[in-house]
């Protein structure tokens, strides 16, 4: 009974009449164990105990079973009683004024005789495995303040004679097993402020005589049977914070009257057969902090007016029957840190505003009627559980990829301001192109899938001329060659480069994908194949690609780039709303950037030799871009550095800047130096250049011997003047990851080709660009500092350089050198 604790909170702060009594049960207890043996002495008053009220402990003992010997002491004359040698018993002038045994493992019942204690104030017997009635005489004790009788076995009525208590403040008989009905009478009990009676098997209905409690705070009536409707006078409940009526049987519609319940916070109605629709008088109680309306039976739509309530932090409203569309005005909802709406008939997008929720980390819209694109930020925060069961909704772990332009705003992953800014009307007309697209996609995954079945039964005659039509949906395209499709659903291209690949435009497009990540120039996918292998998949942000024809222009110098350092492009998609997908190898080992800084303390360590060749593989790979290939990178970071299964380094992202306009290009250029990658004078320049190319890559260098993150700084200096100044200080050794230094302490050379490659580093780093050294001259060096990794990573270029192409060595005729970035 987890939910219990917070109801305990609340009687800790409980209002001036119980004084003394007031503090935490637990607390009051143990600090009566652990004075009273220690001083050894009698109560304050020191009176002796009035006769009524010893034979009323006696009874109470004598009902009591008590395994644990908790009540030893409770013997002999009763002289001691009140002196606190009797566990529990609290005294005041000869009369006892609480009696508090919880956690005791007390089975038996409780007394009937607990009415002769008439000044009690506080009966606390929570937590035992006391059976039988809730005595009514408790109705008989005029002064008593909190009852709490809570987790134990008590069965039969809640006895309506304790709305006699006309004192009582808190009632908690909650984890028992009463049946009956709540009796109306409590209503006598006019200072209750916290009543709670959940889990139990009460039934009825919640009497309306409660409603009259003008002091209540609390009401718990969650997991029981009570059935009918809830008091339409609920509004009256001025004081109430916490409702819960959760797990009963109740219908009806939410009274319009909750609207004025203007200091409510918790609201569970949960799992009761409710229905109507969302009381819009509910938006004005602007106290709510948590509203639970799981599994009713409301309908009609979620209101707009929900972002007046400014605390919420979590709404529930799965499994109901909600239609209409999320209103974007939930992202009004600035505390919000759970939002579920799962199993409704909601239908619509989901509000791309709902990405600005920093706070949102439980997030459930699966099975409703939803469609369109997850934004971004939600489908990177939440797994595919959050997304499931809606059709029509893509671009979420697990989901087809959204090929249509409907979302141009989600992949604005650093920011883009001028660009994403100012289009919104065309984006508008867009969305729309791109939601027919997404039919004609959906369209083209129930062929597929018809088509299959086709295959295996060929029993159905009916769909003979459907199935004609879907044979020419898409054909493959020529493996190892250059093959176009140019058939697909919607009229899209898909060109193959060389490579092992093979699959139709249909095949690519209602492939499962999971998002890997996003960099500036789009969202990267996890594409898997129908035969169960994977491929990345590239989906090119619209407003910042070329046109079409300039772009398969470079395209196809692109997919002619072949080196063992940089990640092949095997095809591209070009749809037929512009949208533009590259597809690329599939690298198990993700990136260099994870590599190093997302390490869990079980990671194994990196050691000297991998990160070495790692940094030789770089060096490799940017040398042929740039001698052979003659482009410029323009955006190396270890974030495109990609690892094979032997962490061989494959640089990602080349020649992408080629396919992009030139006002997304100086974005780029931007993004990257914020990242911390970027040379110092393309603040001024840029324009990206060999030299530029360098300086990241002594960044990356730098990255992989200090183990430190090119954003981080240390003292104010970033991580080039940071390591320059420590290496000034000759303490060169404090520089390096931990970890490398416990292989320099196993072997002599490492620590020499940890310094050497260091100053490299610091060189290709340098803050004059012709001071930096060529790719080649890097490439060199490093071999030289380790020549063992020169021999292993030249062996393994030339084994793959064998089942590449001759299209490799024809690049750098195809491709005149228009710098990476124009
Ligand atoms: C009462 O119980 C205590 C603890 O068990 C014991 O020491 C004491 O002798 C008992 N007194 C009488 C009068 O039985
Ligand atoms: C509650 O109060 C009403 C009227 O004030 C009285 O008739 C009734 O007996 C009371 N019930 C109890 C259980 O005290
Ligand atoms: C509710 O009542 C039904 C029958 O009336 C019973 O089977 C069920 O156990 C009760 N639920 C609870 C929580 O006691
Ligand atoms: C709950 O009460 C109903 C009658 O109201 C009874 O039939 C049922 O057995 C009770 N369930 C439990 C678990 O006590
Ligand atoms: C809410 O309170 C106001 C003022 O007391 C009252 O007039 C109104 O009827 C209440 N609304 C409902 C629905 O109970
Ligand atoms: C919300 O409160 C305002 C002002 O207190 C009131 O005018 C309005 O009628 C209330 N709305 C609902 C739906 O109760
Ligand atoms: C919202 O919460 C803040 C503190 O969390 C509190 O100060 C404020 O009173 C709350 N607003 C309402 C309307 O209850
Ligand atoms: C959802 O809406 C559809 C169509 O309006 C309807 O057939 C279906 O019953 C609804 N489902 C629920 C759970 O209300
Ligand atoms: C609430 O959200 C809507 C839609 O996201 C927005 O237009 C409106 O300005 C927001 N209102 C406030 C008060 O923040
Ligand atoms: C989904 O919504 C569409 C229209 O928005 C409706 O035609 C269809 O019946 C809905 N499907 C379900 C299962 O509710
Ligand atoms: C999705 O995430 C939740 C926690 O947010 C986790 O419990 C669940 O196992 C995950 N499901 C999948 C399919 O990864
Ligand atoms: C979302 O709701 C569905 C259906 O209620 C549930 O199966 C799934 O586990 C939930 N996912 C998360 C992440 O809470």
């Amino acid at each position: 009974m987890g939910m219990r604790s917070s109801n305990r909170r609340s009687a800790a702060g409980s209002r001036g009449g119980g004084g003394v009594l007031a503090l935490s049960l637990l607390l009051l207890l143990v600090l009566q164990h652990a004075a009273v043996p220690a001083s050894g002495q009698a109560s304050s008053d020191g009176i002796v105990i009035a006769q009524a009220d010893l034979q009323g402990l006696q009874a109470i003992r004598q009902a009591l079973v008590d395994p644990r010997g908790f009540l030893r002491g409770w013997n002999g004359t009763g002289l001691a009683a009140c002196s606190g040698e009797w566990a529990g018993v609290k005294c005041s002038r000869g009369k006892v004024v609480a009696l508090q045994l919880p956690f005791k493992g007390l089975a038996g019942a409780l007394s009937d005789k607990v009415g002769q204690l008439t000044a009690l104030r506080k009966l606390s017997l929570h937590d035992n495995a006391l059976g039988g009635q809730v005595p009514p005489a408790i109705g008989f004790l005029r002064e008593l303040r909190g009852l709490y009788l809570f987790n134990n076995r008590f069965a039969g009525a809640v006895p309506p004679a304790l709305g006699g208590c006309v004192f009582l403040q808190t009632l908690d008989l909650s984890g028992n097993s009463l049946s009956g009905t709540i009796p109306s009478a409590l209503a006598n009990a006019t200072r209750l402020y916290r009543l709670n009676l959940a889990y139990n098997n009460l039934s009825g209905a919640v009497p309306t005589g409660l409603t009259s409690l003008r002091f209540l705070e609390s009401l718990s009536l969650n997991n029981n049977n009570l059935s009918g409707e809830m008091p339409s006078t609920i509004g009256d409940l001025r004081m109430l914070r916490d409702l819960s009526l959760s797990n009963n049987l109740l219908t009806g519609t939410i009274p319009d009257g909750i609207g004025n319940l203007s200091r409510l916070q918790s609201l569970d109605l949960s799992h009761n057969l409710l229905a109507g629709s969302f009381p819009l008088s509910l938006c004005n109680v602007t106290s709510l902090v948590e509203i639970n309306l799981d599994g009713n039976r409301i309908g009609g739509h979620i209101p707009e007016a929900i972002d007046g309530l400014k605390n919420l932090t979590k709404l529930s409203m799965g499994r109901n029957v909600l239609d209409g569309e999320i209103p974007a005005t939930v992202s009004n909802l600035t505390r919000l840190s759970s939002l579920d709406v799962s199993e409704n008939n909601l239908t619509g997008g989901i509000p791309e505003s709902l990405s600005s929720l920093a706070n949102l980390n439980s997030f459930n819209v699966s099975y409703n009627n939803l469609s369109g694109p997850v934004p971004l930020v939600l489908s990177n925060k939440f797994n595919s559980s959050s997304f499931v069961g809606n059709l029509q909704l893509c671009g979420f772990n697990g989901s087809a990829i959204c090929t249509s332009a409907s979302s141009p705003a989600t992949m604005a992953s650093p920011p883009l301001p001028p660009p994403t800014r100012k289009i919104s009307k065309k984006e508008l007309i867009v969305a729309v192109g791109g939601i027919i697209f997404l039919f004609s996609l959906l369209f083209c995954c129930v062929l597929i899938f018809w088509r299959k079945d086709k295959k295996e039964s060929a029993a159905s005659k009916k769909k003979g001329a459907k199935d004609v039509a879907s044979k020419e949906a898409g054909k493959p395209g020529v493996a190892g060659g250059k093959g176009s499709d140019a058939g697909g659903d919607g009229g899209g291209k898909l060109v193959h480069f060389d490579g092992p690949l093979s699959f139709t435009a249909d095949d690519l497009l209602c492939a499962t994908a999971e998002i890997l990540g996003k960099s500036t120039y789009g969202t990267v996918y996890k594409a898997t194949m129908e035969d169960g292998s994977y491929v990345a998949v590239k989906r090119l942000r619209e407003k910042i690609a070329k046109s079409s024809k300039e772009f398969e222009t470079e395209v196809n110098a692109l997919g002619k780039l072949r080196h063992p350092n940089l990640l092949s492009l095997r095809a591209y998609y070009h749809g037929p709303k512009g949208e533009k997908l590259l597809v690329f190898d599939f690298m198990t080992k993700g990136n260099l950037a994870s590599l190093l800084h997302a390490r869990t303390p079980d990671s194994p360590p990196v050691s000297w030799p991998t990160r070495m060749n790692i940094a030789v593989g770089i060096a490799r790979g940017l040398h042929h871009l740039h001698a052979d290939a003659t482009m410029v990178h323009g955006n190396l970071t270890s974030n495109n550095i990609l690892l094979d299964e032997d962490n061989n380094a494959k640089i990602a992202d080349c020649g992408l800047p080629r396919l992009m306009s030139a006002a997304a290009n100086n974005n780029v250029v931007a993004t990257a130096g914020a990242l911390g990658y970027r040379a110092p004078e393309l603040s001024k320049l840029k324009k990206a250049n060999t030299k530029t190319d360098i300086y990241s890559l002594g960044m990356i260098m730098l990255e992989l011997l200090t183990g430190k993150s090119p954003g981080d700084t240390t003292n104010g200096l970033d991580l080039p003047q940071w390591v320059a100044s420590v290496v000034e200080e000759e303490w060169t050794n404090e520089v390096f990851d931990l970890e490398l230094m416990k292989d320099a302490a196993t072997g002599s050379e490492t620590g020499e080709e940890l310094v050497k490659t260091l100053k490299l580093a610091l060189h290709c780093v340098d803050p004059s660009p012709v001071a930096r050294p060529e790719a080649q001259q890097v490439l060199r060096q490093l071999e030289q500092i380790k020549p063992s990794i020169a021999v292993s990573a030249s062996s393994s270029f030339t084994g793959e350089a064998s089942h590449t192409t001759a299209t490799g060595t024809t690049i750098t005729d195809d491709t005149k050198s228009t710098t990476g970035t124009e």
